[in-house]
C-alpha cells in the first residue's frame, strides 16, 4: 500500500522502520558508508528552507495482527524548489524488482506534474541499481561528480599542521563552529556570491545574499546538521578571501560532509585552499572527536581541488550523478506501462 506520509506526525515506530529500511539500502548499495542513527531523523525529514516544500509517500506492509502499521518497505519524497522537484526513492532490498520503485516514482511524478513543475532531478550513485532504474524510466544523466572519502586514521597530522600554516602573508585563518559570526555574514555571502557568478559564466543577481545564508544555516541546525567553517581573512581589506565548510550530521556523526570550499578570484595562488582545508581537519579533531571520515564531492574537471584533496589523503570512492527528466514525459511513460 502506498500512501502519503508526513514525517512530522508519523509515529516513532514508523520513523524507526524507515530507518531500518534506509540502513538495509545502505548495507546493500554502499556497504562502506556508516549506518544512519535515529538522532534528529524526524527533523532531517521535515525541515526545509523558506519557500521549499517536501512531500513524502511510503509503501507499507500489511497492518500487523495488533492493528499497528506494517513495516515501511519503501519511501519516496520530492522536494519542490525553484522550478524543479528533487526526488529520492528507497526500496528495501528484500522487495526490489517487484515494480515498487516504479510505482513510487509514478505517484510522486503525478503530484509534481499537478503542482505545475516541469522537471524532476535526482542524485544517482554510480555502480548501484539506481542507475539502471532511472535510465529505464527515461531519466538522462546531466552531470557527474566524484565522491571522495578521507579516512582520518590515515592522516599525517604533522604534515597537515605544515599545510595549515602554509598560507601567504597578509591572510589569517579563523575557525568558527556553527557558521560565520554575525559581523562576517555579509563578507562571507559576498565571497560565495562572487564565485557563483564567475563560475556560472554570467553576471546575474546571486541568491547568495546574507539573508539566504542565515536561512540556510538555520535550516541546517534545525535538521540536526552542525556546520563548521574555516575562513581566510584578507587583513588589508577585511574581505573573506577563502572559506571552507564541513557539516557533521547527527544522523551519521562519524562521517562528515564537506560543503563549499571557495577561494575568491583575487586571492588565488596563495595556498589558501590547501591551508583552510588542512586547518579544518585539525580543528575537527577536537571539535568533533567522534568523527572518523570526511566525504567530499568534486566536479571531475576541477583538477585544482582534486589535487588538494589527494594531498590531504582523500581517496576517490564513487561517481555521483545528477539525472533529470521532463515530468510530463515521465508521467506519460509510467501510466502507459501500468
Ligand atoms: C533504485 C530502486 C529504487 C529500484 O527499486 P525497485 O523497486 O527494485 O525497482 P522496480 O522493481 O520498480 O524496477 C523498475 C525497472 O527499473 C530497472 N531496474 C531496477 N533495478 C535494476 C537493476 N538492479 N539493474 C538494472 N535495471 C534495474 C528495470 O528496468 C526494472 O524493470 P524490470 O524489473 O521489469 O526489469 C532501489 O534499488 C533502491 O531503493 N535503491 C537505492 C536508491 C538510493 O537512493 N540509494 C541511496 C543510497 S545508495
Amino acid at each position: 500500500m502506498v500512501r502519503e506520509w508526513d514525517a512530522r506526525t508519523a509515529s516513532s515506530a514508523e520513523i524507526a522502520s524507515l530507518l531500518d529500511t534506509l540502513n538495509a539500502v545502505l548495507a546493500a548499495d554502499l556497504p562502506q558508508d556508516p549506518p544512519w542513527q535515529r538522532s534528529s531523523l524526524r527533523e532531517y525529514l521535515t525541515e526545509v528552507m523558506p519557500g521549499q516544500r517536501r512531500i513524502s509517500w511510503v509503501a507499507q506492509a500489511e497492518p500487523r495482527g495488533d492493528g499497528s502499521h506494517g513495516d515501511i518497505l519503501g519511501q519516496v519524497h520530492v522536494l519542490l524548489l525553484g522550478d524543479i522537484g528533487v526526488l529520492e526513492v528507497l526500496v528495501h532490498p528484500s522487495v526490489r524488482r517487484t515494480g515498487l520503485g516504479r510505482e513510487l516514482v509514478r505517484v510522486a511524478g503525478h503530484r509534481v506534474y499537478q503542482e505545475g513543475f516541469s522537471s524532476i532531478g535526482v542524485e544517482v550513485v554510480g555502480d548501484t541499481p539506481a542507475v539502471g532504474f532511472y535510465e529505464s524510466l527515461g531519466f538522462v544523466r546531466e552531470y557527474v561528480e566524484t565522491r571522495s572519502v578521507l579516512d582520518l586514521s590515515t592522516v599525517d597530522w604533522a604534515d597537515l599542521t605544515g599545510m595549515a600554516g602554509g598560507v601567504g602573508a597578509g591572510y589569517h585563518l579563523e575557525f568558527h563552529p556553527d557558521g560565520p559570526p554575525d559581523e562576517l555574514i555579509e563578507a562571507y555571502a559576498r565571497a560565495k556570491a562572487e564565485v557563483r557568478d564567475v563560475e556560472d559564466g554570467e553576471l546575474r543577481p546571486s541568491s547568495y545574499d546574507a539573508q539566504r545564508l542565515r536561512d540556510s544555516l538555520d535550516c541546517l541546525h534545525r535538521r540536526g546538521m552542525r556546520p563548521y567553517i574555516v575562513l581566510a581573512l584578507h587583513e588589508q581589506t577585511g574581505e573573506v578571501a577563502g572559506l571552507t565548510e564541513v557539516v557533521v550530521p547527527a544522523q551519521h556523526p562519524t562521517r562528515a560532509d564537506q560543503y563549499d570550499t571557495i577561494v575568491a578570484q583575487d586571492h588565488r595562488g596563495y595556498g589558501i585552499d590547501r591551508a583552510i582545508k588542512a586547518r579544518m581537519l585539525l580543528e575537527l579533531r577536537s571539535a568533533a572527536p567522534e568523527l572518523t571520515e570526511v566525504q567530499t564531492w568534486n566536479a571531475q574537471a576541477n583538477e585544482a581541488m582534486l589535487k588538494v584533496n589527494a594531498e590531504l589523503g582523500y581517496r576517490p570512492d564513487r561517481d555521483w550523478c545528477e539525472y533529470s527528466v521532463d515530468v510530463g514525459e515521465l508521467v506519460h511513460r509510467l501510466d502507459a506501462s501500468r
